[in-house]
């Protein structure tokens, strides 16, 4: 780990283990993703069981709980994570992301055999196109996080650093992308269940998407700082 004047890039931005401000974050993001997949659950099922139901439920789940869950894995400070060494977190990580995935190719297989059956355009909608962006970008994290992962072997064709950065920027776009679709699913005509849950929702997707991105970005933007301002090679 690089430092400046004896700083190490970790402390600037993470305050240690155990610190009661970060664990209130992470347990502030659990609750909300647990209130929001329970939202989401009463509307998939509110009218019945259709093929359809399964659509938003999969993909909230995969975004909401695995995704978020797999980045708060390798970010510092995390308090379900912080005593595991690093190999351990990055197996979480890759595994959460991995379920992640599953999910979501699973709900988005779901929809477009929903539209297939119902003899529907695809992607026409604007949360279609996000929609579509979001599983593009899933499985693009995931072919980077393999990168990632094999950062070393390739240090020959890119130093390992800009192959995490890389992976961890595109990551986190990814998650934005996600949120910002599942914003369009439930401001779609499907939404028939009142403002209240409309609004509460958008609350906590906001909520969560701002917990589990803010300091993974800092992250990313002090590595580069630290790369570029002071070690340019
Ligand atoms: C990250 C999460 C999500 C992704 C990636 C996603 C992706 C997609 C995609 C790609 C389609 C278009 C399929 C096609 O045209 O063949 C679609 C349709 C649809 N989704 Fe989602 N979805 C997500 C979450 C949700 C949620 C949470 C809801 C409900 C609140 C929802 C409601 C709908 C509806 C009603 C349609 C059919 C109408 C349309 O195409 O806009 N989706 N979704």
């Amino acid at each position: 780990m690089s430092t400046v004047e004896g700083i190490s890039e970790t402390s600037q931005l993470v305050p240690p283990a155990g610190n009661p401000k970060i664990e209130k974050m992470n347990l502030i993001n659990n609750v909300c993703a647990l209130l929001y997949i329970g939202i989401i659950s009463y509307c998939c099922f509110a009218n019945g069981v259709s093929l359809f139901s399964f659509h938003p439920l999969f993909m909230s789940i995969g975004f909401i709980i695995f995704m978020t869950t797999a980045i708060n894995a390798v970010t510092p400070g995390d308090f379900a994570t912080e005593w595991m060494p690093i190999r351990l977190r990055s197996a979480r990580h890759w595994v959460l992301q991995l379920i992640a995935i599953t999910f979501t190719l699973a709900g988005f297989i779901i929809i477009v055999a929903n539209k297939i059956i119902n003899d529907k355009l695809h992607f026409v909608s604007l949360h279609g196109k996000f929609g579509l962006a979001s599983v593009i970008f899933t499985c693009i994290t995931s072919v980077g996080g393999i990168g990632a992962l094999f950062s070393l072997k390739l240090k020959n064709i890119l130093a390992p650093t800009y192959t995490k950065l890389i992976h961890a920027f595109i990551g986190l776009t990814t998650l934005c992308l996600g949120i910002f679709t599942i914003i369009l699913g439930q401001f779609s005509p499907w939404w028939s269940f009142g403002e209240g849950s409309r609004y509460s929702g958008l609350f906590l997707v906001l909520i969560i998407m701002v917990l589990t991105n803010l300091r993974p970005s800092l992250k990313v933007y002090f590595r580069l700082k630290d790369r570029l301002g002071y070690n340019n090679n």
